[in-house]
């Protein structure tokens, strides 16, 4: 048994800040949290930079944390360096590194706890997101400090917990079970692409119809030949580019891939995922696994392991808790057939990207007109609360009964009950959350939610196919 204390850190910003989309009474909330971690843990809030010894904030001081300076004023420069600053200070407070926590919103700290030997946890503020392209692509986030602290309580020794339930989960696979797993996009739902009656089961428990094909998820881009009979050079050239990621090409399928995989279609939907447990669960269980979304059919999809549980719970084998999903959107579905390159579903892949690789990109025929993927259902990614669409929701806002999606910062205060996707009225940052917010507007039992239409480029095109396959209507009436 290694000794010292166990110890949790907590960056001031992350209590300061929490994100407009989880909700205003966020610190609260927060503080509360940590009195679950008290029992098992030494907690050190600690500042940095410039915003004084709290950060401003008392609230975690009166959970029962202490200050931690060590690293205050943060020092510019090398991470390395700065690791080595970190190390010395845990040390000298006698905290033991493993099993203790550094949880943050800026990459370098993260980084710098994970070079010091603790488990690194990112928390995604409004900072958080601006910074995500510089944060290593294995570090867990999470949508807010609550989030984080379950999971710290539910995984004590951190990635080692996860990988133990990711070697179950493989184990799982391969006997014909259910796995949920966290992807860069959404969780998943998976089982044994190659066997039929495993994959019935996500049909069933999912309550889904039998006519809409599964995506089959792949390790790596060298199995993709045994599923499929041809990769044509732009599938090629775009699994190059945009492997590991939010990207699923449909290709023709060899005779190995079952039919209810594909809905009885000639092709089948591939995918890597860039989600390290992801791809250790598929290379585990040594067999590609068809995965849907891991919620109910036609209700709104799960970013964090909390929302599968709460639609799926007890329905499936193991579930992996990889925290918050950062794309926190589907992937783009394209079809390469015939020379043509054609999105079937927008998703977390823009197609302005892709039309960098391929020239032209089409675009899905408007709903209602048939569309060629089997799951563009019109009606889909539903919340219990009916939702409106319309381009500026702001008038809406001064009834208690109505909840407002908006993408950025109102101009002015706005009353009322409202999640802004962000702030600053970035499309990735708002299609990251997007279903969380959804997911808390239709908590709070509200006669109605009325969302605003997001700019149509970049991710926005998916935001808002997913808003318009959420809604219930265009028109308010004025009741
Ligand atoms: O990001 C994602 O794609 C997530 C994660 C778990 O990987 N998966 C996901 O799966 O969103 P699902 O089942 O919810 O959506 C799959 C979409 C559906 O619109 C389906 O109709 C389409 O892909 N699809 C699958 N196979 C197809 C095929 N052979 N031809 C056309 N569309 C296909
Ligand atoms: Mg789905």
């Amino acid at each position: 048994m290694a000794k010292g204390k166990k110890a949790v850190f907590l960056l001031s910003g992350v209590f300061s800040s929490p994100h407009p989309a989880s909700g205003g009474e966020l610190p609260t909330e927060a503080v509360a949290a940590l009195g679950g971690l008290r029992a098992s843990y030494d907690l050190f809030l600690a500042a940095a930079g410039g915003d004084g010894p709290d950060g401003g904030v008392g609230g975690p001081l009166a959970a029962g944390g202490d200050v931690f300076s060590g690293l205050c004023p943060l020092p510019a420069g090398e991470a390395g360096d700065l690791s080595r600053r970190l190390g010395e200070a845990v040390r000298s407070l006698g905290v033991r590194t493993e099993g203790s926590f550094f949880v943050a919103d800026d990459p370098r700290l993260v980084e710098a706890a994970e070079g010091a030997g603790l488990c690194g946890l990112y928390i995604l503020t409004p900072r958080g997101f601006r910074l995500l392209g510089d944060l290593a692509p294995d570090v867990f986030v999470f949508h807010d400090l609550p989030d984080a602290v379950r999971w710290i309580l539910d995984h004590p020794e951190g990635p080692r917990s996860v990988s133990a339930v990711v070697r179950r989960g493989a184990a799982a696979i391969r006997r014909g079970g259910l796995v949920a797993f966290p992807t860069e996009t959404v969780y998943g739902l998976g089982a044994d692409a190659l066997n039929p009656t495993a994959v019935a089961r996500i049909f069933e428990v999912k309550r889904r119809p039998l006519h809409d094909p599964l995506i089959v998820h792949v390790a790596d881009p060298a199995e993709v030949a045994a599923l499929v009979t041809e990769i044509p050079p732009a599938a090629r050239r775009l699994m190059d580019r945009f492997w590991p990621g939010p990207l699923t090409l449909v290709l023709p399928k060899r005779e190995t891939v079952p039919d209810i995989v594909t809905a009885g279609h000639g092709t089948v939907a591939v995918r890597m995922p860039a989600n390290r447990w992801a791809r250790e669960l598929i290379a585990l269980a040594e067999t590609p696994v068809a995965a849907p979304s891991a919620n109910a059919f036609g209700r709104t999809s799960p970013t964090t392991a909390r929302h599968v549980d709460e639609q799926l719970h007890g329905l499936y084998d193991e579930i992996i808790d990889g925290g918050a999903c950062r794309v926190g959107i589907e992937s783009t579905v394209l079809a390469l057939a015939g020379g043509r390159t054609v999105v079937l579903r927008p998703g977390g892949l823009a197609p302005e990207e892709i039309r960098e690789v391929t020239g032209e990109v089409e675009l899905p025929v408007p709903r209602g007109a048939g569309g060629a993927s089997p799951g563009m259902l019109a009606s889909h990614y539903a919340p219990r609360t009916p939702l409106f669409l319309v381009d500026d929701a702001r008038p809406y806002g001064d009834r208690p009964d109505v909840g407002l999606l908006l993408f950025q910062d109102p101009p002015g205060p706005v009353r009322g009950q409202v999640a802004v996707l962000s702030p600053k009225g970035d499309l990735r940052e708002a299609a990251a959350n997007l279903y969380q917010a959804l997911r808390r507007l239709d908590r709070l039992g509200l006669r109605l939610i009325v969302a605003e239409r997001v700019p149509p480029h970049g991710l926005g095109v998916a935001i808002n196919d997913r808003l318009s396959r959420a809604k219930s209507g265009d028109t308010i009436l004025n009741s």
